[in-house]
């Protein structure tokens, strides 16, 4: 990877991504597995553009590991405004940074391993503003929508309603005091309104723990509840996932992704895989309440990607191969 293309990273990550300003006090926050150039790339942004910059490098813990941050660490994340994390650890469900999002503090974070390339592409190589436009548009669009059916060429046939529920857009930026968002974006999600939730799934795209499926896995669901799901090893995988969960609320559909990045690439990368433009990712188990679902509280969450699918919205079609219909105003992505 080019240094000079991790500045211009750098620079887009610090003043769009993060929204530093001058005045704020902005922590790059990076961790031992990180790549340490994409880290101080982002702090030279930050210093270039006359913002107080602070850096500070953990030591990387596994997503399995509970324990809290070194008091001096924790202290640092309380004492920022915004916080740029290039991080492979989740420091963002440590206390310090619950805390400091509860002081007001903007988190925005990326995992670049194995997304490198998407990282520098995702946000230098796309007409973000354009991207969250059509995102605006495609939300409408929902909105005002009645019925979903989503097809695709490996057997899905799923329909469902979400007249009334709110249509999220994951924007990848840190815009407001205590928001936490993941970059590259851009995505649009809503609930589906769980009764109404029918039909086949097929995953065909990225399966739990986070690796593409080699074998299409058919789930079944009946009222917005998996039934059933057959396939090869990874469906009993995915079985056996939802029968150690200990949790029935496990197997609810709790929320319906789809990407608008133009420069993601199905890879077997989560984050990639779920921003692809066209590519659909259900959620299930715990919900985030900003979707105001009827999902039950639920411990654990899990979700699956269909990289290519047919999306009709009462019946008009609003994507197919991965391009979203420009007669409805979501072209030029
Ligand atoms: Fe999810």
């Amino acid at each position: 990877m080019s240094k000079a293309k991790w500045k211009e990273f750098g620079n887009i990550a610090v003043k769009k991504m993060a929204q530093a300003l001058p005045g704020e006090k902005l922590l790059i926050l990076t961790d031992t597995r990180a790549d340490s150039d994409i880290a101080e790339a982002c702090r030279e942004a930050g210093i270039e553009a006359g913002i107080d910059t602070r850096f500070l490098i953990i030591p990387y813990m596994e997503p399995t590991d509970t324990s809290e941050l070194a008091p001096k660490a924790a202290q640092t994340i309380l004492d920022a405004d915004v916080i740029l994390g290039i991080c492979e650890t989740m420091f963002d469900e440590k206390a310090a940074a619950r805390q400091a999002r509860e002081k007001g503090a903007r988190l925005a974070i990326t995992s670049p391993a194995g997304m490198e390339d998407f990282l520098i592409e995702g946000i230098c190589g796309v007409d973000y503003d354009h991207m969250l436009k059509v995102a605006e548009r495609a939300c409408e669009l929902w909105a005002d929508s009645d019925t979903c059916q989503i097809t695709s060429s490996v057997g899905t046939n799923i329909s469902f309603g979400m007249k009334g529920r709110p249509v999220l857009i994951g924007d990848g930026m840190a815009t407001q005091p205590g928001e936490l968002d993941f970059f590259p974006g851009v995505s649009i999600a809503n609930a589906p309104i769980e009764e109404t939730i029918q039909g086949t799934m097929v995953v065909d795209g990225n399966i739990p723990p986070g690796k593409l499926v080699e074998a299409p896995v058919t789930c079944e669901l009946e009222k917005g509840i998996i039934t059933h799901i057959s396939g090869e090893k990874e469906a009993q995988d995915l079985e056996a996932y939802f029968a150690e969960s200990g949790d029935p609320i496990a197997k609810h559909l709790c929320h319906f992704t789809l990407g608008l990045n133009p420069r993601a690439k199905t890879t077997g990368n989560v984050h990639q895989d779920e921003h692809v433009l066209g590519a659909v990712t259900f959620g299930f188990g715990s919900q985030d309440p900003d979707f105001k679902g009827m999902v039950p509280d639920c411990k654990v969450h899990c979700d699956v990607v269909l990289p290519s699918t047919t999306i009709l919205l009462d019946g008009v079609v609003f994507c197919k191969n991965n391009r979203l219909n420009a007669d409805l105003g979501l072209g030029g992505l």
